[in-house]
């Protein structure tokens, strides 16, 4: 997706938006920095936000949207400041379609609002484009997702569990089933689309709640399992399947 991929300049658009102004109002009088908690802001974006973006700091790997670290990068460069995105950020929030996408996505509306907006803006605002990786509290606020134990089948059924915090990522990245007839099971809670995908074997469906499921026989052999929905393999979701 060259939309996800190129780099665009916030600034230039805010501009060509005639929108620079409001956006830097908007950062000095309705969200004030102290009262923004970049602790619930980080966990709020890796929930909400991440799925679809790139952010360094907060460990997302999304595609749909734009790389939040490669959008902002030219525009802090250039002299936005960090409030200036912040503003940017929340008003992006609020009206998401504003700006009107060219791209194969679109942001959805109504994804936080009120102080959680803010909280958001406010963490955004802060790490954007920043390398390392975020300190204290701010580093342990969301837990890294994937390193679970790992998956056993029983009774002929293995679960297969999406991070339900949101992240592009399986609870656990190996799992283990006997020769036979095996049904696949993929929990999802996090509102984020997914599936689970065996090549050769069959596929569930894509959901966003719920719990869904193939069948197949499988013979002694190891099996990758992955998410097929577009960046989601790429950004860490699969996993290795033990047939003995
Ligand atoms: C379902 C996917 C999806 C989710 C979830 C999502 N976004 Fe987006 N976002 C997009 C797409 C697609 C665009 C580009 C649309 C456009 O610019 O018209 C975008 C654009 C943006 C931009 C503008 C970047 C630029 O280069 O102009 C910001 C900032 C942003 N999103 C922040 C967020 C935040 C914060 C959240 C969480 C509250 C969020 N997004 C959730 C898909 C998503």
């Amino acid at each position: 997706m060259p939309r996800a991929t190129r780099p665009r300049t916030v600034a230039h658009l805010v501009l060509s938006a005639g929108a620079v102004s409001a956006a830097l109002g908007l950062s000095a009088c309705s969200v004030k920095e102290r009262d923004a908690d970049q602790i619930a802001g980080k966990q709020a974006f890796v929930q909400k936000c991440g799925s679809c973006h790139i952010l360094n700091r907060a460990g997302t790997k999304g595609v749909t949207g734009p790389n939040l670290d490669a959008a902002f990068g030219p525009s802090l460069d250039d002299g936005l400041g960090r409030g200036g995105v912040r503003g940017v950020v929340r008003k992006q929030i609020d009206f998401p379609s504003q700006r009107g996408s060219t791209g194969t996505g679109t942001m959805p509306a109504d994804l936080a609002e009120g102080s959680e907006a803010d909280d958001i803006a406010s963490y955004v605002a802060a790490v954007v484009s920043k390398k390392g990786e975020d300190q204290g509290l701010l580093g342990s606020a969301v837990e890294k997702a994937g390193g679970g134990e790992p998956y056993v089948a029983e009774g002929g059924t293995l679960t297969i569990v999406a991070d339900p915090g949101g992240g592009l990522i399986y609870t656990a990245d190996a799992a283990s089933a006997e020769a036979g007839a095996l049904k696949v099971v993929m929990e999802n809670d996090s509102g984020v689309p997914h599936n689970v995908v065996i090549d050769q074997k069959g596929e569930t469906d894509v959901i966003e709640q719920g719990t869904t499921d193939f069948t197949a026989d499988f013979s002694p052999d190891t099996y990758a399992f992955y998410c097929s929905v577009t960046g989601h393999r790429e950004a860490g979701m699969e996993g290795t399947l033990t047939v003995k």
